[in-house]
């Protein structure tokens, strides 16, 4: 086996662009909330992919759904119709409050999508506005419109000149906020709990503050769930909490349960500008790809979602009581089964630690161990998960 896993290694370094400094585990199987290496060892898995595995790994009904749908039929193209791209749109519609949904491949064009809209809402209405408000330590994505939004320097520096117009403000500062939108103001961007950032969730009060710069400006509001959404907080849509009202939503990841699909949900006020040819890609929302977020919203809508917000509160208290016998961590920050926890050094060792223990989890914003599990986690799970963690923790604090 190991010849197996340094031939991987090997090509990889030989052939594949090195864009990800990756760990030295080779996954090969999954079943669950479970993943396994190829020497057979055992993982209890805490990030699902970066939240994209919502039915954890081998789901049944998922594996059932894209196999009969690849036996019949996987692509056609947006020039045709097919049975499924309506009815995830429509069942969109009904979580989300907007009305229809434009669909793509990845989280970065769902935010494209939104930013376009945007700027095409202003334009078809005869006064252009070019302007778009984005938060800092925000995150949207890696091409040239959504990295444009994206606060990271580290991200955006060797790929400038981006696009123009964009300002941040500092994360919760209402007063920065308010000052930054004007009449020349598209729209504003947000996540409503910043995830790559630090899982920093919008308090209640800044929010507000958004909100009231939209409505006295004109500007659109987009909010991206791509992390967030999609059941993660135990509610479809995070936005909701915090009484936001946008007009554009960016979603992804959890959506196909790990099949690439990504989507813009719009008002009607929005798609009323849209025109014919304004805006497409090949794949999006092609049949298997919907027959994949049609599996996901099943399972959201047949008593999974409860089951989140349920969990959700038993990770939270057994996460809160766990990161209390570490010093080093600082907060612990998060809703439903989307958690941070804020380290006062950098949470680079912690990853290692896990993977010995046979745990995954992620580091993000340099100091911050991230947890997002899979959305079907039940309290047996997170307890062994938790347990691990305590053990990655402490052996990460006593090598540093
Ligand atoms: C909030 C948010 N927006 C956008 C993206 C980009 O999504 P993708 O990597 O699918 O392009 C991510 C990915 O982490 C994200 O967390």
């Amino acid at each position: 086996m190991a010849t197996v896993i340094d031939d991987v290694v090997g090509r990889e370094a030989r052939h594949v662009v090195q864009t990800y400094r990756r760990n030295a585990v080779t996954f090969v199987r999954g079943q669950g909330v479970r993943l396994y290496d190829a020497t057979g060892r055992e993982y209890l898995d805490l990030l699902s992919g970066i939240g994209v595995a919502a039915l954890g790994h081998a789901h049944p009904a998922l594996a059932r759904a894209l196999a009969e749908q690849a036996q019949t039929l996987v692509h056609t193209s947006n020039l045709f119709y097919h049975p499924f791209q309506g009815e995830v749109a429509e069942r969109l519609a009904t979580l989300s409050g907007l009305p229809r949904a434009f669909f793509c491949n990845s989280g970065t064009e769902a935010v494209e999508a939104c930013l376009k809209f945007a700027r095409r809402y202003w334009f078809t209405k005869g006064a252009p506005r070019a302007e778009f408000i984005a938060l800092d330590e925000s995150f949207h994505g890696r091409t040239f419109g959504s990295l444009s939004v994206t606060s990271d320097e580290h991200y955006r520096k060797p790929f400038e000149p981006l696009v123009p117009a964009v300002k941040f403000v500092p994360v919760n500062d209402g007063e920065a906020l308010r000052s930054a939108v004007s009449q020349a103001t598209a729209a504003v961007i947000v996540e409503p709990i910043i995830g790559e950032g630090g899982i920093r969730p919008l308090t209640a009060e800044f929010a507000a503050a958004v909100q009231q710069a939209c409505a006295a400006t004109g500007a659109l509001l987009i909010a991206d769930e791509i992390q967030c959404g999609m059941g993660r907080t135990g509610r479809p849509f995070y936005f909701s909490a915090l009484g936001l009202k946008p007009h554009l939503v960016s979603i992804g990841k959890a959506l196909g349960g790990g099949f690439p699909v990504g989507a813009a949900l719009v008002s009607e006020e929005v798609a009323d500008t849209i025109a014919f040819g304004d805006h497409g890609t090949t794949y999006g929302g092609n049949l298997l790809a919907c027959r994949a977020a049609l599996c996901v919203l099943d399972e959201l809508a047949s008593g999974l979602l409860a089951q989140i917000g349920r969990v959700g509160r038993h990770f939270e208290e057994r996460l809160r009581s766990v990161a209390a016998h570490h010093p080093m961590v600082k907060e612990v920050r998060g809703v439903g089964l989307m958690w941070g926890l804020q380290l006062d050094r950098d949470a680079a060792p912690v990853v290692p630690a896990a993977l010995e223990r046979g745990l995954v989890v992620n580091r993000t914003a340099e100091s911050v161990v991230r947890l997002l599990p899979p959305l079907i986690i039940t309290e047996p799970d997170v307890d062994e998960a938790l347990g691990r963690l305590d053990g990655a923790l402490g052996a990460a604090g006593a090598a540093s």
